[in-house]
């Protein structure tokens, strides 16, 4: 079994850190999201990975390198522009060979791991297999229809009407028959080779689709909500550390993670939450389910539920919640007259200011 990760694609709508960053590293908890999939493969025995990498390739390459720190053999597959999941499948012919494959997309998140999924492939004799969850929204996602045995009827990508209310997880497990159906289907009418259609075409011809219900929690982390969502889950179950400096001033509460080199003066902080190495937090509140990246100064400011990437400062602002800040960002308060806010913000930043 081999595993093909996908990493490029356009992220328009976590603009406008994807005007600069791969989505897949934005990190939950500190920790870039693509690292929670790569772990979950390695944890399953799935060690040979092709990434599928596009744009942002080099940033990918630098994170993951040849993947030989997580015990994985990774081997880089470019894609010269998104045409979609089951092109990803086209392009990657030549490393996937005659092998089965898990195709894990490389922003989703999933609880529990893979392990059990994999092995029910080995024993089940399927042509494919797809994970399905209930969601609120399902025409944001693929959207598969069961008939009466359970076995699947119909599949749509983004439906406007949706048939059910199960979307389809991005951990698909495929048998080396996929690679006949990407050749045969045609771009879709937003002008990609849509995965759901490949899986389609392998239903219409008499294979063996195999459905499993998801228990456990899973995100596909390419919109803020579900990104800060997922931090919370993960951030609920860190084990407390404290690693840098915490003054006698200051007062911890929860989960709490201080990593190394960190210097907390005169706080509250209130867990689930973790502050990155070397970041400094001086008479600031930091509330729940909030990571600080590494090298950040907050500094008399109130902040929760949100995510700051590297190297970012604020200071003098209360209070920030539901946000997700970008690396190397300032946010601060403006003094004097006149009482305006003041912003330089990139192409498609998104703020929401209290008046
Ligand atoms: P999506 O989130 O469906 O697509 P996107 O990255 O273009 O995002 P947006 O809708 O916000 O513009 O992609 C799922 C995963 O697959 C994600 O990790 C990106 C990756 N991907 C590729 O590697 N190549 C592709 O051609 C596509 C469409 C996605």
């Amino acid at each position: 079994m081999k595993a093909l990760v996908l990493a490029g694609g356009k992220g328009t709508r976590l603009r406008p850190l994807t005007h600069t960053s791969a989505k897949q590293l934005v990190p939950v908890a500190n920790k870039p999201v693509l690292f929670y999939g790569l772990e979950a493969l390695r944890d399953a025995g799935v060690t040979e990975v092709g990434i599928v990498v596009g744009d942002t390739a080099q940033e990918v390459r630098d994170a993951v390198g040849d993947g030989s720190s997580f015990g994985l053999e990774v081997t880089y597959i470019p894609q010269d522009a998104p045409l979609g999941l089951a092109h990803c499948v086209l392009i990657a012919r030549r490393f996937l060979g005659d092998d089965p494959f898990v195709m894990y997309l490389g922003d989703n998140f999933l609880v529990g791991g893979i392990r059990d999924l994999v092995d029910s492939f080995r024993d089940g004799g399927h042509d494919a297999q797809i994970l399905l969850t209930k969601v609120a929204e399902p025409q944001f996602y693929g959207v598969a229809e069961l008939g009466p045995d359970g076995q699947i009827v119909g599949l749509a990508e983004k439906p406007e009407r949706p048939r059910s209310d199960l979307a389809i997880v991005g951990v698909y497990i495929f048998s080396p028959v996929i690679h006949e159906a990407v050749r045969a289907i045609t771009p879709s009418a937003r002008g990609e080779l849509e995965i759901t259609d490949a899986i389609s075409w392998l239903i219409q011809r008499g294979y063996h689709v195999h459905s499993h219900l998801v228990s456990g929690y899973w995100k596909d982390t390419g919109r803020l909500q579900d990104m800060l969502e997922c931090n919370r889950i993960v951030l609920e179950q860190v084990e407390p550390e404290i690693n840098g400096t915490v003054d006698g001033l200051s007062e911890i509460t929860g989960r709490v993670v201080v990593e190394r080199g960190a210097v907390v003066e005169n706080s509250v902080l209130r867990g689930p939450i973790v502050v990155g190495a070397n970041s400094k937090i001086v008479s600031s509140y930091v509330g729940p389910f909030t990571s600080i990246g590494p090298g950040c100064v907050v500094t008399n400011a109130e902040i929760e539920y949100s995510i700051v990437l590297d190297g970012s400062t604020v200071v003098g602002v209360s209070r920030i919640g539901h946000s997700l800040i970008g690396r190397n960002v300032e946010v601060t308060s403006a003094e004097g007259a006149p009482n305006t806010h003041e912003l330089m913000v990139g192409d498609h930043s998104k703020i929401k200011v209290r008046v």
